[in-house]
């Protein structure tokens, strides 16, 4: 395979800041193709990235079993993986439809439709401390800190510990989000993760004592109304909550009201508008997909796209393009947030779609229009927002803008 198709190009500055041309040049000239750098099929076609997350025939299971890790030479890796093992998103089938079950019990739409207000309460203290400087960096001002906050207040743990969460789970996330093997920070990452997990130990043991109205005590009443969820289970899909909760949601915030600005007739009705806000939500995903990518492997030797895929192989399912494919979307490279038929897939598809998709578009909605309608005269600062260093989880790693009225 030609080398300046593989998916290790997505780490370049350039095809980082804009992806897009590149998953064109893959839907054009291989929209199914072995990457040999990867080690894994890569798909970039909304059609067959749909089918192939809803396929039984393609599991969630796909982490290296420790023997398989040891050989590599990748043992260092072992107590990562085990962290994922049992996670929601890496278990299939019966398995999974148990555990989504009990998560489903406590983490309800409705829940985060009652999160509402609360949301909006943090969403107004960050802007006040914002208002009187004229400037915010949308990331380090909002973005960031509201996610965290409203997903610590949901688990039910204090929010002093959240500078902490976010430390512990940016590391989790980091491995998630590159193709090296072994990442550069891996004994920060083995720290948190060991950190992590004595945290969460610790306050499930609090809860079990004294429950609370908090997702956390829910899951616990939940395990001991069936005990079909292990001490060990609950640990490590507090963490996936806790990491899949925030950085895929201050992502979106940040990417959309970035998307927002370079598109002012686009602003300009979000303005004046303010019934679009849900339809401009599902664009901004569409558009800047905060979680670029997936993976799945085949249980069987299988077709996709004429391709044959072989028992065991790695299929990697590209989202953030399937989202812009032209073969779905009509000019897909234009953001237009009255867009109509976006059955966009950023919170993929199927069994595993979000199970925080509800709470995130609350979130969305609530920060990016309350920030529309306190800062109408809200533009880009000169200084020019920067991406951050990770392929699958996209993201600005600050983006500074002017909310005053001064030139
Ligand atoms: C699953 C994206 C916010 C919790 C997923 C998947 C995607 C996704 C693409 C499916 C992955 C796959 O099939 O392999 C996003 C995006 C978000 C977001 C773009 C924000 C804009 C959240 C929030 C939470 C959350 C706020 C929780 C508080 C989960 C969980 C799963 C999941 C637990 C696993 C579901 C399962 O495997 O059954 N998310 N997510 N996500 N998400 Fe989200």
């Amino acid at each position: 395979m030609n080398s300046s198709l593989s998916l290790f190009n997505l780490m370049h500055p350039d095809i980082l800041a804009d992806p897009y041309p590149f998953y064109h040049r893959l839907q054009t000239e291989a929209p199914i193709h072995w990457d040999p750098y990867v080690k894994a099929w890569v798909c970039t076609s909304y059609t067959e990235v749909a089918a192939a997350l809803r396929d039984p025939r393609l599991s969630t299971e796909r982490l290296l079993p420790s023997e398989a890790l040891a050989s590599l030479g990748l043992q260092d890796m072992i107590p990562i993986y085990a962290v994922l093992e049992r996670q929601l998103l890496f278990i299939d089938h019966s398995d999974h439809t148990r555990l989504r079950a009990l998560m489903n019990r406590a983490f309800t739409a409705r829940r985060a439709e009652e999160m509402r207000s609360y949301i909006q309460r943090i969403v107004d203290q960050l802007l006040d401390t914002v208002e009187s400087r004229g400037s915010m960096d949308v990331v380090r001002d909002l973005a960031y800190p509201l996610p965290i906050t409203i997903i610590a207040e949901l688990l039910g743990v204090p929010v002093e510990d959240r500078e902490q969460l976010k430390k512990w789970s940016d590391d989790y996330a980091s491995v998630l989000g590159s193709f090296q093997s072994i990442p550069d920070n891996l004994a920060s990452v083995l720290q948190s993760v060991s950190e992590m997990g004595a945290y969460f130990d610790a306050i499930i043991l609090r809860r079990r004592q004294e429950p609370r109205d908090d997702l956390i005590s829910a899951l616990i009443a939940a395990q001991e109304t069936d005990n079909q969820i292990s001490q060990a289970e609950l640990i490590k899909n507090c963490i996936l909550l806790l990491a899949a909760g925030h950085e895929t949601t201050t992502n979106l915030i940040a990417n959309g009201i970035y998307t927002l600005l370079r598109f002012p007739e686009q602003k300009d009705r979000f303005l004046t508008d303010p019934t679009i806000v849900a339809s401009a939500i599902e664009e901004m995903l569409r558009y800047e997909s905060p979680a670029q990518y997936t993976s799945r492997k085949a249980l069987t030797d299988l077709e996709i796209g004429g391709q044959l895929i072989r028992q065991r192989q790695v299929v990697i399912l590209i989202m953030g393009a399937a989202n812009r494919d032209p073969a779905r979307f009509p000019d897909p490279d234009h953001f237009d947030i009255s867009r109509h038929d976006n059955k966009h897939l950023a919170f993929g598809y199927a069994a595993h779609f979000c199970l925080g998709a509800a709470l995130a578009r609350v979130e969305g909605q609530v920060a990016i229009q309350t920030v529309a309608q306190r800062f109408p005269l809200l533009r880009m600062d000169l200084q020019l927002p920067t991406w951050r260093e990770n392929v699958n989880v996209r993201g600005l790693a600050s983006f500074h803008v002017r909310v005053d009225s001064s030139a």
